[in-house]
């Protein structure tokens, strides 16, 4: 794709953000989130720019030596063209620089596209959180990438 940036968030990216959250997931995160998001010291957010939108983003927390990937997507009428590799990409770099030593996540059992990227990029299925998900009850798949 032409035309893209990637970047750090701001908070004016935050409305965009909302609207991509409310089209991926049955359990979106709100504009008060991500607000707070900003002003937390372990966050960091990347976002992917394209003609003055956001259409796409991650986030990761570090912790220690830990780096938690909290959310990541892509608005819809985007997918399948390479950004997911992008956004996760950019964690990992994120990671690599603040010397984290491993990242981790939970995704959903049913959720093989999202597990596919993260297989792509070394993440490995380590456990199991059984009923994580509170609107199906769905179990959450742990994974884990050593750096
Ligand atoms: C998961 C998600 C971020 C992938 O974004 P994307 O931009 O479509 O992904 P990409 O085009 O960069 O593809 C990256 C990899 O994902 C996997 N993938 C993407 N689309 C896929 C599909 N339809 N079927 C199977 N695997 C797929 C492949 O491993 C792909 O690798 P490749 O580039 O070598 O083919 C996107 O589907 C999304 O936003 N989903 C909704 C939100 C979500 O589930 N987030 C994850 C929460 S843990």
């Amino acid at each position: 794709m032409d035309n893209v940036v990637v970047r750090d968030l701001k908070e004016s990216d935050i409305d965009d953000l909302v609207e991509i959250e409310k089209l991926s997931f049955s359990v979106p995160w709100t504009k008060s989130a991500f607000i707070k998001e900003l002003s937390n010291k372990l966050a960091k957010y990347v976002v992917i720019e394209h003609n003055k939108k956001v259409i796409a983003y991650g986030g990761i927390w570090l912790i220690v030596d830990e780096g938690h990937i909290t959310n990541i997507a892509v608005h819809p009428d985007y997918l399948g063209k390479g950004l997911g590799n992008i956004i996760v990409e950019s964690l990992i770099e994120k990671c690599r620089e603040n010397k984290v030593l491993s990242m981790t996540l939970e995704v959903r059992k049913s959720n093989l596209v999202a597990q596919n990227l993260y297989k792509k990029y070394g993440f490995k299925p380590v456990g199991i959180r059984p009923e994580y998900y509170s609107d199906n009850k769905e179990d959450a798949v742990i994974m884990w990438k050593d750096l």
